[in-house]
């Protein structure tokens, strides 16, 4: 998993484990579709019928040949680049749409002027009130006011200033005002932890941060690093936290007292140019600290510009609502934000709850919606469980669904035919009933969920493949490919081309390889990491993602694998740690696995967490006493395990240089607590290293 792809993948995790009663909602579904039944006479089948032949729709035609997605540049290296924009022939990128529009500052006014002053920032004071609105121009105004009110707390342009908030309009008005004076946004955010978050503010000397609420400002405060001076709070702050704020010399003050400190200055904006710094946005890898991707506005504006001209004849503009859930402290938010912003189209913001998100679309009836694979999964499971109960629901269903397939395969993209009336309406009504285009990132989706939204859904759904380090997507799927499993083509502001790995037998003459992506959207570097930076990017400005990609014959993308961590043992073989732990803990007795080698060994070795249950179930049949610690230790169980993973081994054809030779029975699993997993579950190599340095080098002396 990329770095980007973890975090993702956890945030995710997050709305989804509160999903299950979000969907509730559909239950109805159910009911509904019985009424149906219930009324579905020949009468009104005829009249659904001659219904159907009266709004007959019109296919829409595809922008490119869907038999030939992405062209290929000449030579060796099979570059693929986009249809979308003529000069990708010559090698050349989408950096803008209009030569005067190239900074996040430019986009926000070119919306506000598209929109006629519309509506821009939208929220809810509870959630039985309606969304109320600000305009472009008052959203500006206090963006500058804000800003200003920054510099004179001491910012200077250029500088880093951190958030730290869930998504909301003081959100955006935060990053406008930093713009409006080359100020660089840096979020912070929760899946990060304290550590990490320190971390951030001590490497970039951070002086300013913003944050939502009491909470977030105390567990600033714990951990607060000595170049800390400011904190501006949105809502309001404890007696008790402003008093440790004073004690530890850092001034607390209200978002609105900086408006109005902005305001009474009145100091000149400082807009940024298309090369100065717009954000650093960091990510958390599986090793060490949170690398920080540095981006240009030229990197957004050449992101933005590029989805924007991808979306064709459903691309966003001025009228469209977006809802915003996703958190903006990711860029495939804040691009989606953006893209709002400069077409000037309004956001409407989440009530805070994910739990009420359904809530919020019914109200707000958003146009356009970003979202992430676990949530539609979610969707798509409570239909296909409510479904299963009756079989005469099913086949209504299936058939429902079938004709839909045939119908967005000829290019018909509606919701108002007999069978979105019929079956999909509550999964209208669920999206709020006005959604047009849906976007999807962040982690893989599964095809037959996509082809249930697509259908279910009657829009434009489009998915998308992308990373921080290339500001927001690399490939995009086109309007008129209904054929899920696969990423689409590379959008116009990048080139991608894939390159051997070997070690894993992906070859890039075989169309397999590592993905590898140059163009005007890839990032500046790692802030304060040369070392890093140049491990990700080659001297020809190649980023090498790491993920493994494979193009299919009419030049779309389908991600296959992630380029893993392996290594190389003394006799040559290359061992891929992933694969052998994976095969090993199908064992029964095995709850986690690590395992580890060296390049001066010839075999490998494993740290083995065992299964409590499985484990204890064994000792009373065996008779055999003691804690978990004890029958760790215990040599009869240790052979019992270590030769049921040989076993599993063997069945799924390891090699007999992949199969450990000693293990280590530890009793406490990896956790996050414990620092040896990331929040999304994945083992932490290095620390994992260090923290059994003793056992590991205690089982090589054996060996040896
Ligand atoms: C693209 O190619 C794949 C693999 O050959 C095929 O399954 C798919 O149908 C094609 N897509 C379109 C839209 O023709």
């Amino acid at each position: 998993m990329t770095p980007e792809k973890s975090v993702m993948a956890y945030v995710n995790h997050l709305i989804v484990s509160n999903f299950s009663y979000f969907w509730d909602e559909i239950d109805g579904y159910l009911y509904y579709l019985g009424g149906t039944l219930g009324t579905l006479t020949l009468g009104s089948l005829a009249a659904s019928v001659a219904y159907y032949f009266a709004t007959r729709p019109v296919p829409e035609r595809p922008l490119v040949p869907l038999e030939n997605q992405s062209p290929l540049l000449e030579g060796p290296e099979q570059i693929h680049v986009s249809k979308f924009y003529k000069e990708s022939k010559n090698g050349k990128f989408v950096s803008y749409i209009t030569e005067n529009v190239r900074t996040l500052y430019q986009t926000f006014r070119e919306g506000a002027y598209a929109s006629n002053n519309g509506p821009c920032l939208g929220w809810r004071e509870t959630l039985t009130s309606p969304y109320q609105w600000i305009n472009y121009d008052e959203a500006l105004l206090r963006a500058k006011n804000f800003g200003a009110g920054m510099l004179a707390l001491g910012a200077r342009p250029k500088q880093l200033i951190g958030i730290y908030s869930q998504n909301r309009p003081e959100w955006i008005l935060y990053e406008q005002g930093c713009y409006s004076f080359s100020l660089v946004v840096v979020p912070l955010y929760d899946t990060l932890g304290p550590d990490a978050c320190a971390f951030i503010i001590r490497q970039t000397d951070m002086q300013v941060v913003i944050v939502e609420d009491d909470g977030k400002a105390a567990m600033l405060l714990e951990k607060a690093p000595r170049s800390l001076k400011i904190i501006v709070a949105i809502k309001p702050i404890r007696q008790t936290t402003l008093e440790r704020a004073r004690s530890r010399g850092i001034q607390i003050f209200s978002f609105i007292d900086v408006e109005k400190l902005g305001a009474k200055g009145n100091h000149p904006e400082v807009p940024p140019t298309a090369e100065d710094l717009c954000t650093v946005c960091y990510t958390s890898g599986t090793t060490g600290n949170p690398k920080g991707v540095m981006l240009t506005h030229g990197n957004v504006v050449a992101g933005v510009c590029s989805v924007i001209l991808q979306m064709g004849d459903h691309r966003i503009r001025a009228g469209d609502v977006m809802v915003s859930f996703l958190p903006l402290a990711h860029m495939f938010e804040r691009c989606c934000e953006n893209g709002m912003y400069y077409v000037g189209g309004c956001v409407g913001f989440y009530s805070g709850d994910i739990k009420e998100l359904t809530n919020d679309l019914k109200m707000l009836k958003p146009t356009v919606m970003p979202a992430v694979p676990r949530l539609l999964n979610r969707v798509y499971d409570k239909i296909q469980n409510d479904i299963s109960a009756s079989g005469l629901k099913r086949g209504l269903f299936n058939m429902a669904m079938r004709a839909k397939e045939k119908e967005i395969a000829r290019g018909v993209l509606r919701r108002n035919g007999c069978w979105d009336k019929l079956v999909f309406k509550k999964v209208h009504q669920a999206f709020g009933g006005n959604l047009r285009l849906m976007v999807v990132g962040s982690a893989p989706l599964a095809g037959n969920v996509l082809t249930f939204m697509r259908c279910a859904l009657g829009c434009l759904v489009l998915e998308g493949y992308g990373q921080t380090e290339c500001t927001g997507a690399i490939t995009l799927t086109v309007q008129g490919d209904h054929v899920p499993n696969h990423v689409g083509p590379p959008v116009s502001c990048n080139a991608v081309k894939l390159v051997d790995v070997p070690e894993m037998e992906y070859f890039a003459n075989q169309n397999t390889g590592e993905v590898c992506v140059r163009g005007s959207n890839v990032f500046h570097g790692y802030y304060k990491d040369p070392e890093k930076t140049a491990e990700a990017i080659d001297s020809e400005g190649w980023h090498h993602t790491g993920d493994v990609g494979m193009w299919l014959p009419n030049g779309t993308l389908r991600i296959i694998d992630r380029r893993k961590h392996i290594f190389k043992l003394s006799q040559g073989e290359y061992i891929v740690p992933e694969k052998i732990e994976n095969i090993y803990t199908l064992s029964q007795y095995v709850n986690q696995v690590y395992v580890y080698g060296e390049s001066l060994k010839s075999c490998i070795i494993a740290v083995v967490v065992p299964d409590t249950d499985v484990l204890k179930q064994w000792a009373t049949e065996n008779n055999v006493r003691g804690t978990l610690s004890v029958l760790c230790n215990n040599k009869n169980v240790k052979e019992l395990i270590m030769n049921d993973m040989l076993n599993w081994g063997k069945q799924s054809g390891l090699k007999s240089f992949e199969q450990v030779k000693d293990i280590y029975l530890h009793p406490d699993p990896f956790s996050v607590q414990n620092g040896l997993l990331t929040p999304t579950f994945k083992a932490k190599r290095p620390q994992l290293k260090s923290y059994f340095k003793p056992q590991l080098e205690d089982m090589y002396k054996h060996l040896d």
